[in-house]
């Protein structure tokens, strides 16, 4: 059978119609960024940042217990170590019944290149390749442990959106920066540091995480989240209106003690959770609080 030419004039003006219809979306579905929820961002985010921890055994059981809090109105993203990343996307394509949708799978960090002789480092395109939607990006772990600044954060934004990864880009001061009244400088001067470069309508999220509150007990209080979250927000619009409604989610010490009260202040669209994400109760529990409220 002979493909049809579809022109102007040699055709009915419907079937033109019909075929710029199919490529304006084609275009739009292969160009715009996916996150893992069918790239539209949920009302809030439970992210479960593992760190260098847990076996292939533990990863697999966590998955297990995580899988049947997946649903429509919450974003769940899981970013284990990559070696573990495989195991985790199998275990969610076998049993998320949610056709993958609800949980998402994150690296914890990827390269500014796409390739190269950069030892121990995994870049964006394999991350993808392995099914991951998300990466975070220039946390403070990772900006104390292997010097990162915000110049190196943004271009490894840059390559993660090119190759249809949302950055998840962490923020946050020291207990200096904060007792000596810069938290709020510190904070802005690394987020537009850290976006130089990112265009506007690009997918991306914001982790405000204190450094003294990562793993330490400790939490940023209500107002002082209010206000850093309010500050992050009108930061991001400034850079450029685009980016107004990006999700910003706050991270250190998140424990389900505390997640309902932390949920419940304005520009919170969610957590980044480190230590109670290994704990499968403590996490369902975290899970639990922001789904009523989202
Ligand atoms: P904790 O929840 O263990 O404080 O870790 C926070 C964090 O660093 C998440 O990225």
């Amino acid at each position: 059978m002979k493909p049809r030419c579809i022109q102007p004039g040699n055709g009915t003006r419907m079937q033109y119609c019909l075929a710029m219809l199919a490529l304006i979306w084609y275009v739009f579905k292969t160009t715009i960024p996916s996150n893992g929820f069918g790239n539209r961002f949920a009302s809030m985010i439970i992210a479960g940042n593992w760190k260098m921890n847990l076996t292939r055994q533990e990863a697999v059981a966590l998955t297990t217990a995580v899988i049947p809090a997946a649903s429509d109105n919450l974003g769940i993203i899981l970013f284990p170590p990559s070696i573990l990343i495989d195991t985790v996307r199998d275990h969610l394509a076998s049993g998320n019944g949610n056709g993958g949708e609800g949980i998402a799978l994150g690296g914890q960090d990827s390269h500014a290149a796409v390739s190269g002789p950069h030892t121990g480092d995994i870049a964006a395109p394999m991350l993808r390749e392995a099914g991951c939607t998300w990466v975070l990006l220039g946390h403070s772990e990772r900006r104390a442990d292997h010097g990162e600044t915000s110049a190196m954060v943004a271009a490894k934004a840059v390559q993660a959106i090119a190759h249809d990864l949302a950055p998840m880009i962490c923020v946050g001061e020291s207990l200096n920066d904060r007792q000596s009244g810069r938290a709020g400088d510190v904070v802005e001067h690394q987020l537009r540091d850290s976006l130089t470069g990112v265009e506007p309508g690009a997918c991306f999220a914001i982790a405000y995480e204190p450094i003294w509150a990562i793993g330490t007990g400790k939490t940023a209080g209500a107002g002082d989240i209010a206000q850093m979250h309010g500050h992050i927000r009108s930061v991001l619009t400034s850079i450029n209106a685009d980016h107004a409604s990006v999700p910003i989610l706050y991270g250190g010490s998140v424990k389900p003690g505390n997640a309902g009260d932390i949920f419940d202040q304005q520009h919170v669209d969610g957590a980044l959770v480190g230590g109670a994400s290994l704990d499968a109760d403590q996490f369902l529990s975290i899970i639990r609080s922001a789904r009523s409220r989202a």
